[in-house]
């Protein structure tokens, strides 16, 4: 990450957001939030629809006043600045291009909005061409092109102007899977080369975890929680994390003096120590892939909590399998596991023991 040091001796955020909240009439879409993005970090609002993900863009890029805050970019308040004197680009999600005009019409566009010389134009829209993989379609209309083709336009519109700041709101959400995860790679690549601040827009946890330095996930117009894609995911603060992101078990129980947590059925499974009280009502949640199956044949391996249940579905996901156990005091638990064969696949009925490490469970409030 590049970093500016300003002559007060504070560094300057890219990005900072101060208190910033905003009301539609009646609908609060974002309540006052405090976010800070640092120089040349890929910062990913993630979130369900309508957690208030593009609101918080659009306040950023001036498209829309706040009604409480500040935006402070690189130190300076550009809260009542016009989007365009603001140096950052978007990438909307359904491309917005102009139709009737050619490939280097539209990304030459902005450059002849700022009132570059003519005589550079040429130069700059070819290298952005160049660096979306798009050289020789220059002279195509964007009917003429694959949805794919389009956003790399919409991205090269985008970066042919050097923004300090580029955000995407759900760039690859008209694209299927596997063009996804080739123009994520892309984009990734993109952000080292030119080194500059991303703030990305997705309601897909796996774009989110597998891009971003760090993951803002944002659940009815708050910050449910910011951090690492590791952070949210080994150490989630709240069920909704938890749930939002990955697969999760979510068992609850009252805390005893002893440390160990009462579950369902009188049954007792150890947690890791932390201060919680005693009779504390709490949840301990484990992920799928933590949970192992073990027969009777043998001693429980891996885990200092074990339950024993019956096998209620095996899904076949590919190199993953799904198996879900009704154990002997009433809950349903899901493991993850390697893929066996259809024969030797745990089958519904099947007498099991699940098994599971204390040091993989995360306690959360209700
Ligand atoms: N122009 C608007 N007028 C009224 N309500 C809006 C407007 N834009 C967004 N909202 C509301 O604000 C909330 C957040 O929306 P949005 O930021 O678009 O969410 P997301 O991008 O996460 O799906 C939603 O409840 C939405 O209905
Ligand atoms: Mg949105």
């Amino acid at each position: 990450m590049r970093d500016v040091t300003r002559l007060d001796g504070h560094t300057a955020h890219a990005i900072a957001l101060k208190g910033l909240s905003k009301m539609f009439g009646p609908v609060m879409a974002l309540h006052p939030i405090n976010l800070s993005v640092e120089k040349g970090e890929f910062l990913t609002l993630l979130g369900p629809s309508g957690s208030g993900k593009t609101t918080l863009l659009n306040l950023i890029a001036g498209a829309i006043g706040p009604t409480t805050g500040v935006i402070l970019v690189d130190g300076r308040d550009v809260t009542q600045m016009p989007p365009r004197e603001r140096g950052m680009g978007m990438v909307f999600q359904n491309y917005a291009l102009m139709p009737h005009m050619t490939v280097f019409e539209n990304v030459a566009y902005p450059l002849r909005a700022r009132h570059h010389p003519s005589k550079t134009i040429r130069a700059l829209v070819m290298e952005a061409l160049e660096r979306v993989g798009l050289r020789g379609f220059e002279d195509r209309k964007p009917r003429q092109l694959s949805g794919g083709q389009q956003q790399r336009v919409g991205i090269a519109r985008c970066i042919v102007y050097s923004p300090a700041i580029i955000m995407m709101d759900e760039p690859l959400g008209a694209l299927d899977k596997n063009l996804r995860e080739q123009m994520q790679g892309e984009i990734k690549r993109l952000h080292r080369e030119l080194g500059t601040t991303f703030i990305y827009v997705t309601h897909d946890q796996e774009e989110a975890l597998n891009m971003s330095d760090r993951i803002c996930l944002m659940n009815m117009g708050a910050i449910a929680q910011l951090g690492t894609p590791d952070e949210l995911y080994f150490q989630p603060h709240k069920r909704f994390v938890a749930e939002f992101i990955g697969e999760s078990n979510l068992i609850s129980g009252r805390m005893r003096a002893d440390g160990r947590m009462v579950i369902a059925g009188n049954r007792s499974v150890t947690v890791p120590a932390g201060r919680w009280t005693e009779g504390a009502e709490l949840l301990a949640m484990v992920r799928p892939e933590r949970v192992q199956i073990c027969g009777f044949d043998r001693p429980a391996k891996g885990g200092s909590n074990v339950l024993s249940g019956e096998v209620v579905s095996c899904s076949f996901i590919g190199g993953m399998s799904r198996v879900t156990v009704e154990t002997e005091n009433a809950l349903r638990i899901t493991a993850k596991v390697i893929s066996d064969h259809a024969a030797s696949r745990p089958a519904p009925g099947a007498r099991v023991r699940l098994c599971w490490s204390s040091s993989d469970v995360v306690v959360l409030e209700k």
